[in-house]
């Protein structure tokens, strides 16, 4: 019988990157698609091809043969990028993700995992910063973040309506702001954790930075190892609807900053922005139904997770030309 084969798409991006490694150190013969390489090192996997997902037939080249797929290829990025480009957002994903599913089952694809957001939520329910956590049964009557949330409840319904109607079984995740080593840090797509990150490591001890909003805003966030095995054993799991994937640990971006600038060992002060892009005032994950189905969580906690995310940040910098006030942190 030929080796079974699983399938990462966006496996050139950040938490695909760090997926492939982890089934591969599973045992597992993966092979990775993006439409670019990673940027940081190099992939894993076993195969990787280059391949534009939102065309049809690369999308049946990527499924041949394929037992398993981990589908994440989506042009996304913080709040910055995603409230900033709504029609190409909405026209890369919608052709990338019907592509995926319809070249996945016909290929008798054993099993599909749509990596869906947390932006699905519905806005009304996020306007203060001590959110009630939210629950998966939340998402209707519906109110999503324009454009790149609209889109991944569309496909979290098409994913519902395949398994339904055609047996296709498919997992729907919905990811809390991730963060770790080797993700997007600058460009215009970073988001919150790596952009502070990268905000400090720049600044001299004693001088300014610049904050996005009011620094009240809260989010919960997820380290990427905490991501990937969630991703893993959600996979595996029987459960066929919709899940959170996040921590529960709420904080405001102020404290995000000042844990950042604590692991820095520097004193900084913040410049609060209200002009710059905000998104919604306070999100936070109801992780009991994920306790439920999985009898694990994500544990990592953020100033634990951040140190790490922090020192590669700062190397990255570093290594730089003139970066001259960076320090990493030991
Ligand atoms: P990322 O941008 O690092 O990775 C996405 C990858 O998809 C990129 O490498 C990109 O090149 C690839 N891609 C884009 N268009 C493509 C195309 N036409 N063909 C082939 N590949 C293409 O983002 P990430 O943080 O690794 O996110 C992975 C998935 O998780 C995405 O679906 C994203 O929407 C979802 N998600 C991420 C977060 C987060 O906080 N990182 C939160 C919610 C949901
Ligand atoms: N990106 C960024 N950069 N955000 C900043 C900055 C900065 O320099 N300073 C403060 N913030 C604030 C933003 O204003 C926002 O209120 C908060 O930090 C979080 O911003 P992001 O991390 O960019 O995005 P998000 O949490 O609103 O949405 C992200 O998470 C979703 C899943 O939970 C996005 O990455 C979405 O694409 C993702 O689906």
């Amino acid at each position: 019988m030929p080796e079974k084969i699983a399938l990462v798409t966006g496996a050139g991006g950040f938490i695909g990157h760090h997926l492939v490694s982890y089934l591969v150190a599973q045992g597992h013969k993966v092979r990775g698609v993006d439409i670019k390489a990673p940027e940081y090192e190099a992939s894993k996997a076993h195969e990787f091809e280059l391949l534009d997902l939102r065309v049809p037939g690369n999308c049946e080249r990527a499924v041949s043969g394929v037992d398993e797929v981990y589908h994440l290829a989506a042009d996304m990025g913080g709040i910055g990028y995603i409230t900033s480009s709504h029609a190409a957002i909405t026209l890369h994903n919608t052709l990338i993700n019907v592509n995926m599913i319809k070249s996945a089952r016909e290929a008798d694809v054993k099993r599909f995992l749509f990596s869906s957001s947390a932006c699905i939520y519905p806005q009304y329910l996020q306007h203060k910063p001590d959110v009630t956590p939210l629950r998966e049964d939340d998402a209707f009557p519906a109110d999503p973040e324009e454009g790149y949330g609209l889109e991944k409840l569309y496909m979290e319904k098409m994913c519902q309506y395949f398994s339904e109607d055609w047996g296709f079984p498919t997992r729907t995740v919905r990811f809390h702001n991730v963060y770790g080593p080797l993700g997007t840090y600058d460009g215009g797509r970073e988001k919150a954790p790596a952009a502070i990150c990268r905000k400090v490591a720049l600044a001299a001890d004693g001088s300014s930075i610049e904050i996005w909003g009011d620094g009240q805003q809260t989010r919960s966030f997820m380290h990427v190892d905490d991501c990937v095995e969630g991703i893993f054993r959600i996979m595996r799991s029987d459960y066929d609807r919709p899940l959170n994937l996040g921590t529960d640990e709420l904080v405001s971006v102020d404290q995000l900053v000042d844990m950042v600038s604590e692991i820095a060992g520097k004193r900084l002060v913040k410049r609060h922005d209200r002009s710059r892009p905000q998104g919604v005032r306070g999100r936070n994950s109801d992780n009991s139904r994920l306790r439920e189905v999985l009898g694990w969580e994500p544990s990592i906690l953020l100033k634990d997770g951040l140190k790490p995310t922090y020192r590669w940040i700062a190397e990255m910098l570093a290594r730089k030309a003139d970066a001259p006030h960076v320090q990493a942190a030991e």
